[in-house]
């Protein structure tokens, strides 16, 4: 996607010494378009961990070749295990960080230490073109829940949570790709964005994207989306996702499991747009299984913006002896989800339903 006409991914392999890993940091945008040069798996992690980069596709893309700088000091079988487990930790909730390690490593454990870091690179390279590739196909598949609500003067309005666009993946994104792509054919689209508290990445991040790209939307306070739906003024909503159970349940960022009772209680179609690197065929009851990461407190308590003299800035907004909690994400049972989006096609949340696209999984 473009930033000022110029295209980009959201992790690449620099151009001049083709080894080390560009990013763009995420903490600083819609401010500034600051672009990292990662060198170290160290660096690679704290990318990670502080949400330099995010989004669960994304998360497990810098993870891979995070990998390959660490064979790149240190091939070694043992330090590839210690540096696996240590991106592994970086944070629990999505499975796409641990899907590319297990990845990476199924192909690397195999083949002498020497030829380790030529096959790391070949890999993560085919981790973040196949996310690509799934990305675009989520697009394809979920145009039609769009243009189902498409008539001629008629907007469709679409309401998301978070981030999943192509700042959350290598391009494109699953919730917003197929946004992107009614909007490319001139249908008349617009968005609802959730702010999406503590962090803001729907007023910070999905804003900065669909403008960029022309895409018409709404900054809404997350608490606004069930208002809007009561009124009529929701057509669907679509939600990315951090891992999806074999029975379809959907862990995602926090808030989303109340914007699908409010779906639900409107008849609002609920749609979870998943590639197939975000579903946990291990896991069946979300609720129970899935580990919600927590978070510092400090991103609750405080907020992050432009002040009117333009200088970035951060401000407390709670009393200083109050304590915050800050869970990240919420798990949304299958019951309360309209369909998935991925890939293959498009499935009831259910085991029937996505063993019917992934037949391969039993
Ligand atoms: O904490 P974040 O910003 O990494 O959380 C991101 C989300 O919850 C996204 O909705 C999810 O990863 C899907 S990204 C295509």
């Amino acid at each position: 996607m473009k930033i000022d006409g110029t295209p980009y991914r959201s992790v690449w392999l620099d151009e001049q010494d083709g080894w080390s890993v560009r990013i763009l940091d995420q903490t600083k945008l819609p401010w500034t378009v600051d672009i990292l040069r990662l060198t170290t798996v160290a660096a690679a992690a704290h990318a990670i961990r502080s949400m330099q980069v995010r989004g669960a596709p994304l998360i497990g893309a810098v993870a891979a070749y995070g990998l390959c700088l660490a064979l790149r000091a240190d091939a070694s079988p043992e330090a590839m295990e210690r540096d696996a487990a240590m991106l592994g930790a970086t944070r629990p909730t999505a499975v796409n960080l641990q899907w590319a390690l297990d990845r990476m490593l199924a192909v690397l454990r195999p083949v002498a230490s020497a030829d380790r870091v030529a096959l790391a690179y070949r890999e993560a390279a085919a981790i973040a073109d196949e996310d690509v590739a799934m990305c675009a196909a989520i697009g394809r598949h979920g145009l039609g829940l769009i243009t189902d609500f498409a008539q001629p003067g008629r907007r469709v309005n679409v309401l998301t949570h978070c981030n999943a666009g192509w700042l959350a993946t290598v391009d494109w994104g699953t919730a917003l790709a197929p946004i992107y792509l009614a909007h490319d054919q001139g249908i008349d689209v617009h968005v609802w964005v959730d702010e999406t508290r503590p962090r803001n990445q729907g007023a910070l991040l999905t804003a900065f994207e669909l403008g960029s790209h022309g895409v018409q939307h709404t900054v809404i306070a997350d608490n606004a989306g069930g208002h809007l739906m009561q009124h009529g003024m929701v057509d669907l909503v679509i939600v990315g996702t951090d891992r999806v159970t074999r029975i379809g349940d959907v862990a995602n960022k926090i808030g989303t499991y109340l914007k699908a009772l409010a779906a639900r209680d409107n008849m609002v179609p609920f749609w979870v747009a998943v590639p197939s690197s975000t579903i946990d065929w291990s896991v069946s009851d979300g609720v129970r299984e899935i580990p919600i990461e927590e978070r510092a407190a400090t991103e609750v308590t405080t907020l992050t913006g432009r002040g009117m003299d333009g200088a970035v800035t951060t401000i407390r907004v709670t009393p200083s002896d109050s304590p915050a909690a800050n869970p990240a994400f919420d798990v949304t049972p299958a019951r309360l989800v309209t369909g998935l989006i991925t890939e293959r096609g498009r499935c009831a949340a259910t085991a029937e339903g996505l063993r019917g696209l992934f037949p391969e999984r039993g």
